[in-house]
């Protein structure tokens, strides 16, 4: 199919769900595809309304597999930033999403859109992996901070940003607009930016690690597609799932590395694998998350409670006669997930329109 015309079949797809979805006559949809289908025509591609826009990113958060938070689909705060062209109105408007979602830690679902690709070109291409997050060095005296981060503190490092080279740096925030050669790269003030030092209910000598994690995970590198049209610059949130944090962010060997060091500050020994020390850090250290994001009033969700609530949304979308899809390998927590009913049932992984997908990185 040539790109128009697939444009227009993924436009006809989009409109006549979203339409009925919205409860709108079948004569407003035919209406509104013959003005598409005329926009098309004379420019090219086609703007959606407000409406469609909001409804479309909404579903895409529907239609994401991988997410166990879906329940809340229908309550994401959708902002519209298509009008956003300069540097300086793409950084404010990163700014703010990053002070809307946060919310003094009542941490709200939200995304923000910014001008779609024109003809396969981008308008603003964000480099971040997510706007708030650590940065990683990896050099002759060892590792610091997140590995996870190594490649783009690298890049934002060739660009003449400099990193203080502590374990939680904040890098900046990195994008580059069409026709700029370079990206342009702002710190992140820290007033906008919650973190949560982590400490344990019962072992005092917990908070002697200094681990901390921020409040906010914003996504700020994949692709929303509604109705043919790309989104590429979207970046989104929700909150934290606790196990994210305890289970892969501070516990992977190739991220924070922390197990070792937990079972250490426990006092337990870290020598035999039938003593399941791991498994005993493991659960400290979750534990120690969700009770320092409760502590500091910023919002999360431990794994037991997420499971019931996607229970929730599936139950949900079988009553709206939707087939659910779901990728069990991504929905299945990392700790006790036999101790979930996902871990229990199969789900179909098939990809639905409006969604999130990967796009390749601008650096490396
Ligand atoms: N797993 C990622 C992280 O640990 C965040 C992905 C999105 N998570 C979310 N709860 N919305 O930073």
């Amino acid at each position: 199919m040539k790109d128009l015309e697939m444009l227009w079949y993924e436009a006809k797809e989009f409109i006549a769900v979203c339409y009925q979805e919205l409860g709108k006559r079948g004569e407003e949809a035919k209406q509104r595809l013959e003005d598409i289908k005329n926009e098309i025509d004379q420019t090219g591609s086609y703007v959606h309304t407000r409406e469609e826009l909001e409804h479309g990113a909404k579903m895409a958060w529907r239609n994401s597999n991988r997410c166990i938070g879906r329940l809340f689909w229908n309550s994401l705060n959708v902002i519209d930033r298509r009008d956003a062209r300069t540097k300086e109105e793409v950084r404010d408007a990163l700014f703010q999403h990053i002070e809307t979602a946060t919310n003094n830690g009542k941490i709200k679902p939200t995304i923000t859109i910014f001008p779609p690709e024109c003809q396969g070109e981008k308008q603003i291409e964000i480099w971040n992996h997510q706007l708030i997050r650590y940065a990683g060095y990896e050099s002759e005296e060892g590792r610091i901070g997140d590995p996870a981060s190594a490649s783009l503190t690298a890049a934002c490092e060739k660009l003449g940003w400099r990193g203080e080279r502590t374990d939680f740096d904040l890098l900046p925030i990195v994008f580059r607009l069409k026709g700029e050669a370079h990206p342009v790269w702002y710190e992140l003030p820290r007033s906008l930016v919650i973190e949560v030092p982590l400490s344990h209910p019962e072992i005092e000598s917990f908070s002697d690690l200094e681990l901390k994690w921020y409040g906010v995970p914003i996504i700020s590198d994949m692709k929303l597609e509604i109705g043919g049209i790309h989104y590429n610059a979207a970046p989104f949130n929700g909150w934290y799932m606790g196990t994210e944090i305890g289970a892969r962010n501070l516990a992977d060997e190739k991220r924070y590395d922390m197990l070792k060091k937990i079972a250490s500050i426990m006092g337990i020994a870290a020598d035999f694998n039938t003593d399941l020390w791991k498994d005993q850090a493991l659960v400290e250290l979750n534990k120690a998350v969700l009770y320092s994001y409760k502590k500091h009033g910023v919002s999360i969700v431990d794994h037991h409670t997420a499971a019931s609530q996607f229970k929730r949304f599936e139950e949900q979308e079988e009553e709206a006669g939707r087939k659910l899809t779901g990728d069990w390998t991504w929905l299945i927590p990392p700790i006790s997930p036999a101790s979930t009913h996902i871990f229990h049932r199969c789900y179909d992984n098939t990809i639905v329109k409006p969604n999130y997908f990967y796009q390749d990185k601008p650096y490396q």
